[in-house]
């Protein structure tokens, strides 16, 4: 009762209110701006910052999380669900991350909109990473292609699939440069180049924003996370980050500045600190880089409590000084962390921060807000939504994507790809083989494990008839049992051929996912080493987060695929692969050392004045080759070609 009197209070008011600027910007400002929808829009976030208050300016610069999912207790979930819509309707939040699907957003927006006092809508963002429901690969598969017109295409599904469920801004694409393995996120990039991860990165921007983000199908994208976050010490994540200023304008910034060349809406600032001051803190970055030199017009985010995380590095004294710093610093608008809300208004009462500073902080929001259409059309329509999650289309390009990620490692006395009539049994064995969670890879939105294709379901669609495929696990991913072993040998004895599908499971990556080691989890190399024993033909598939050192599957199992994590269509393209339907033509985005102490071994190091060789006093270990296992850009083919008649231009 009482939420419906407020609501129709709050739909009056809004109508008269939305009656008055439309009648101005109608009457006041001129023609021109009438004509031209630039001035139209600044005439409107001019009018919106005369009426706001600072307490709702600092609430557009406020990002809470709220998911309809987040507390299963019954009783503490009403309360907080009732506190987070009461935030919503007070305006103490001009945007919200983790809420999913037509319905919901729509609840929470009609809130916004028809409830609080200015009607502004809320910008819903969430991590779009590889794909919303219909899954593609981690982005380090997508990036094994060197196809960013795909990888376009593939955001492009992503940004039509969360517009019509209600996400207005993805965070991503997530452009860090990695030189370490270890680090579980190297899963969410582009590799180790900057060249590549700046191509891509334009690639990612394009297909979520198109040509025009007011189009009902298009998002806005946050380039993430500013900067260096890569660089964190022995690829542990969050971990200090100390590198030459050469460094980061070389490797860590150009991918950052492909997106803002691309036209990238806004970014998100890193937790890590960067030679001493943290990201979220740095007028150097945020700045002097950002803004001056390279002229960014858009917004900045900052990452999840990295604002109040500066207290933790020790380089700000409390929540109030944090919010003074990021603030000063440049960041606009706060995730999950309220200091700004919380403290910027006594800092703009004593002189600390302007409130001039604040309007245009507010104003890089709002204009987002009003690009996207959100003032025009805040709502989504629930069957367009149904309609277009995991559509038939989609998915074939999502197959499309997961298919030019594979890389071909080995392919001895040429193998692959299977010949129908040859094989009359495949063993399609290993702890991945059959898995439906572990394809759709570290970050999977709302991906679905029914949705994916399983490498043994799309084994068995290609294959004849006539052929037998069966299964065995052998081993779980990291469990340390070979209980299973017997009946995984046995079966492949039976057997003309064997896939083996091993490697790491789909929370062995990404974000707080470092490994100290790149070998195969658990007993799976074992099991690799039992059933090589047979002296079945054996194809090894790996299905994983990060390279690995996988130094005695290479040396004696005659073929390779890496797989990476494909997404929902992984069954369907590594049988493409395997059957010959799809040539090979994924190269390495990264370099798969043979061993962790190699870490940083990257293909564009520089020359030392003692290159390595066989002679004593030069840069190598003395106790492993100073070679990679499988360097930056391998990747073989079914085809043989040669190079030749090359000059350099
Ligand atoms: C923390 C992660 O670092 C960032 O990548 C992500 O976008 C935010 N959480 C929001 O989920």
């Amino acid at each position: 009762m009482r939420l419906s009197v407020r609501s129709v209070l709050g739909i009056t008011w809004l109508r008269l209110w939305f009656g008055f600027v439309c009648l101005s910007v109608a009457v006041v400002p001129d023609r021109a701006a009438a004509a031209d929808p630039g001035s139209l829009m600044s005439h409107r976030i001019d009018e919106l910052l005369k009426v706001m208050t600072l307490e709702e300016k600092l609430g557009q610069l406020t990002q809470q999380a709220g998911s309809e999912v987040q507390d299963d207790n019954p009783v503490t979930k009403e309360t907080k669900e009732a506190d987070f819509l009461e935030a919503i309707r007070a305006g103490r939040i001009g945007a919200c991350l983790g809420a999913h699907g037509a319905a919901y957003t729509n609840r929470l927006q009609k809130i916004a909109v028809t409830e609080s006092k200015h009607g502004i809508p809320l910008i819903l963002g969430n991590d779009v990473i590889h794909g919303y429901r219909t899954i593609f690969p981690i982005n380090l598969g997508e990036a094994s292609s060197w196809n960013p017109e795909q990888i376009e295409r593939a955001s492009r599904v992503a940004a039509i699939e969360a517009s019509a469920a209600g996400t207005h801004w993805t965070f991503a694409p997530m452009v860090d440069v990695c030189r370490d393995p270890r680090w579980g996120r190297v899963a969410e990039g582009a590799g180790e180049d900057p060249y590549l991860g700046s191509a891509i990165a334009a690639a990612r921007v394009r297909g979520f924003q198109g040509h025009d983000l007011s189009a009902r199908d298009t998002i806005l994208a946050c380039a993430k996370h500013f900067v260096a976050y890569g660089g964190a010490e022995g690829g542990r994540d969050y971990n200090t980050v100390d590198i030459s200023e050469r460094t980061l304008r070389e490797v860590y910034l150009p991918p950052f500045r492909a997106s803002v060349e691309a036209g990238v809406g806004t970014l998100m600032s890193a937790f890590n600190e960067i030679n001493g001051i943290p990201a979220s803190g740095n007028r150097f970055t945020l700045k002097d880089i950002l803004r001056v030199e390279w002229k960014f017009d858009g917004f900045v985010v900052s990452d999840w409590t990295s604002v109040t995380e500066m207290i933790a590095h020790g380089f700000a004294s409390g929540d109030a000084d944090a919010a003074e710093k990021a603030f000063g610093a440049g960041v606009d608008m706060e995730m999950s962390s309220f200091t700004y809300r919380t403290h910027l208004g006594e800092a703009v009462a004593r002189g600390r921060v302007s409130e001039q500073a604040i309007d245009e902080a507010v104003r890089r929001v709002l204009k987002a807000k009003f690009q996207l259409g959100l003032f025009d059309r805040p709502f989504v329509d629930a069957e367009r939504e149904k309609r277009l999650l995991v559509c038939d289309e989609h998915r074939a390009v999502a197959r499309e994507m997961a298919r030019q990620s594979i890389v071909l490692l080995k392919n001895e006395n040429r193998i692959l790809p299977l010949s129908d009539s040859e094989k009359k049994s495949i063993a399609v064995i290993g702890p991945l083989a059959n898995s439906r969670k572990d394809p759709l890879g570290t970050w999977a939105s709302v991906g679905k494990p029914e949705d994916v294709v399983t490498v043994l379901e799309g084994i068995r669609e290609r294959a004849e008839s006539a052929v037998l495929v069966n299964h065995a696990e052998g081993c779980g991913v990291s469990s340390a049992s070979r209980d299973g072993f017997e009946e995984a040998v046995e079966l492949a004895k039976q057997s003309d051929v064997v896939i083996l599908v091993v490697g790491e499971s789909e929370d062995m990556s990404g974000e707080a996912h470092s490994r100290s080691t790149l070998d195969l989890p658990g007993v799976q190399r074992d099991l690799v080493q039992a059933i090589h024993a047979t002296g079945v033909p054996t194809i090894v598939v790996l299905m994983n987060g990060r390279p690995l050192s996988i130094n005695w599957t290479a040396a004696n199992v005659p073929a390779i695929l890496e797989a990476w994590h494909l997404g929902v269509e992984c069954g369907h393209a590594v049988a493409d692969v395997l059957f010959g339907d799809f040539n090979p033509s994924g190269k390495l985005p990264v370099t798969f050392p043979r061993r962790v102490g190699q870490i940083p071994i990257y293909y564009n190091h520089k020359n030392t004045g003692r290159p390595p060789s066989d002679e004593r006093w030069t840069s190598k270990y003395i106790d492993l080759p100073s070679t990679p296992l499988y360097p930056f850009g391998y990747g073989l083919s079914y085809t043989t070609f040669e190079y030749g008649n090359m000059n350099i231009e």
